[in-house]
């Protein structure tokens, strides 16, 4: 069975043109009128306003195939199967019509009747239940069914049991695998539970992943190819849901996946989606993709980032220093270097890029045809302006590798700062290098170089720093540390139930609400400033680090729950090392750098605001 990428979109679109759903458009990677994200990344994205119930012009059916970037876990791209930065996702949409029924044998039909996947290797889950949300056994009584229909006996099990009874092909799982919102989602998102379909690739089970594989297991045996949200739901402040006027669908099918699986692959690369590239890279570099398993990252990450870049580029990004321009600049850097690897050391973006436009996407995006000059061009020119610094900078870090005696040795902040100065190595790049010989770098020391440098280059003109603070004075920059402090005294001193409920810095002081539910005594308000101006005695460096969500959130640093955040945080810390830190918050900045320069801390007012909320004003001296 050979499927091709384009008649894979033909038939997704007619699939669910004619069951009354309007194709609507492919929007652009960089969302408009939503400054909440960098980057659009799932399907529903610029659908929001209407999943909460703002009437879509164009109906209340909706399909298209989105095309969607992430830049998290730039490194899994070639570990797994089919991890990529830029993808596309299918997408069908019912804005308070249609629900849980219709979709679930319509997702099934399209898999079995239209792309003729075998039904017997077809696997789903279902949300487990949480709280006063139940278990979704609508779901489960409708899989039966459409398994049935299909000839097939289907019966929910042990997900451990995968594979030993035919029968057992639904599966339940928690909140953490089969509840859906977008990453970061804020208060006010809309949300559900979901159910996924998996396809079996009888790929042998690797141990490496645990004893036992199971549908969600990572040795990726089970490939999910749909994400069916039942998205019923809105995140409210408190963390809890409350249920939307309208129950919505919104499923996701991953296109490079589903090329994957109908055509037998091992893994997307293999598909037309990419496969084009990998034959431009074997010609460029005479090295043969099949045999050489050492090379296999390097083909694999030239070919997602070169066709990602160049679906920014189309998308109006150009490579720089900030935002969107930096995520595309670490993509062409790290492309060139893995070029290095393959022993390319010509200009070889041209050629991908053309292939990208005029091959692999040739009919999906016509909008690339116009901009292929353009493209060209950038990719040519960042190739050229890191070209010549490539070599050196690798070299620096090889000898600076050496030095250090290669295995487990850690690159200082200085000097990951230094090769990022001088040679305009991002640093992931710089970890890449070095965790090639088991190096790491202190990446909390590059951060504070970063920072020093961004300040020194700053000078007094601190009025250029970008944070959440409305003004930016050197005043505004302490009341701002200030506060960090006194969130964390308010907490240690009156108990973990204290949470920030607003705050408000000018030059002449400081406001802090926050929740507690009786006055604030003499005797607590005195240990409260003690503990504040301790800290200020102590010197303690301020730093920060970025995260990726998850990694952030597992640092317990204070944030608001439900609150907007993207795919990367910046966790600010007061100590001398981030596990170790008297403070540690979800915020972006500025700070000074050592508690000292606060000088004194002195509470001047504690007061109610409202019902369980009390409020502190504070000066600096
Ligand atoms: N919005 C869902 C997803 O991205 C379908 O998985």
């Amino acid at each position: 069975m050979s499927l091709t990428s384009s008649t894979l979109r033909k038939k997704f679109i007619k699939f669910f043109a004619d069951r009354g759903h309007v194709e609507i458009v492919n929007s652009s990677l960089v969302p408009e009128g939503d400054s909440t994200t960098l980057f659009t990344g799932s399907g529903m994205q610029p659908l929001i306003p209407y999943l909460l119930g703002e009437p879509h012009p164009q109906g209340k059916r909706l399909v298209n195939i989105q095309r969607a970037f992430r830049a998290e876990d730039l490194d899994e791209v070639g570990n797994t199967r089919c991890h990529h930065t830029f993808f596309e996702m299918m997408g069908n949409w019912s804005l308070g019509d249609y629900f849980k029924k219709e979709q679930i044998s319509w997702a099934f039909e399209f898999f079995v009747d239209e792309l003729g996947l075998d039904p017997k290797k077809l696997y789903v889950t279902v949300f487990e239940g949480e709280g006063v949300i139940p278990k979704d056994k609508d779901a489960i009584e409708l899989w039966k069914e459409t398994f049935a229909k299909h000839g097939i006996t289907a019966r929910e099990g042990d997900k451990f049991l995968v594979g030993s009874d035919p029968y057992l092909r639904i599966f339940a799982y928690p909140r953490g695998k089969n509840w859906w919102e977008r990453s970061g989602a804020k208060v006010g998102d809309p949300a559900g539970p979901d159910s996924e379909i998996f396809y079996d690739t009888g790929k042998p089970h690797n141990p490496k992943f645990g004893p036992e594989c199971h549908v969600n297991c990572d040795c990726r045996r089970f490939i999910e190819i749909c994400n069916n949200v039942f998205m019923q739901y809105q995140k409210e402040a408190d963390g809890s849901y409350k249920p939307l006027k309208h129950k919505n669908v919104d499923v996701g099918y991953g296109f490079e996946r589903i090329m994957l699986v109908a055509n037998g692959k091992e893994t997307t690369f293999e598909t037309d989606l990419f496969y084009p590239l990998i034959q431009k890279l074997e010609k460029l570099s005479g090295k043969t993709y099949a045999e050489s398993p050492e090379l296999d990252k390097a083909f694999k990450t030239i070919a997602d980032h070169i066709r990602a870049s160049v679906m920014l580029l189309g998308d109006g990004v150009l490579p720089s220093n900030k935002e969107h321009g930096y995520a595309l600049r670490r993509l062409i850097r790290r492309s060139l270097r893995f070029a290095r690897r393959l022993g390319i050391t010509k200009g070889f973006t041209k050629e991908l890029a053309e292939s990208v436009i005029e091959v692999v996407f040739k009919d999906a995006y016509p909008h690339l045809h116009a901009k292929k000059e353009l493209v060209i061009t950038e990719l040519a020119l960042e190739e050229e302006r890191f070209g010549k610094v490539l070599d050196t900078g690798l070299k620096k870090l090889e000898h600076l590798l050496a030095f250090k005696g290669l295995q487990d040795a850690t690159i200082s902040g200085e000097d990951a700062f230094t090769v990022y100065e001088t040679y305009g190595f991002p640093l992931e790049l710089i970890i890449d290098v070095a965790s090639e010989v088991g190096a790491t770098v202190d990446v909390e020391a590059f951060n504070k170089a970063f920072e020093l440098h961004k300040e020194k280059s700053k000078g007094a003109s601190s009025g250029k720093f970008k944070g959440g603070l409305e003004g930016s004075s050197d005043m505004h920059i302490k009341y701002h540390t200030a506060t960090h402090l006194l969130h964390q005294a308010l907490r240690d001193i009156l108990g973990s139930h204290v949470k920030q409920m607003g705050s408000n810095i000018t030059t002449e002081r400081l406001r802090f609400d926050f929740s507690h539910d009786q006055k604030v005594n003499v005797e607590e308000l005195r240990a409260i400033e003690d503990a504040v101006n301790l800290k200020i005695k102590e010197a303690v460096p301020i730093a920060y680090v970025d995260l990726p969500l998850i990694e952030a959130e597992k640092t317990n640093a204070l944030h608001f729950f439900g609150e907007k955040y993207g795919g990367t945080v910046r966790v600010y810390f007061i100590g001398d090392s981030l596990e170790d830190a008297y403070s540690k918050e979800f915020c972006g900045g500025p700070h000074v750098r050592s508690t000292s320069e606060l000088g004194g801390f002195k509470i001047v007012k504690e007061e109610a605001v409202s019902k369980g909320v009390r409020r502190i004003k504070a000066v600096l001296a």
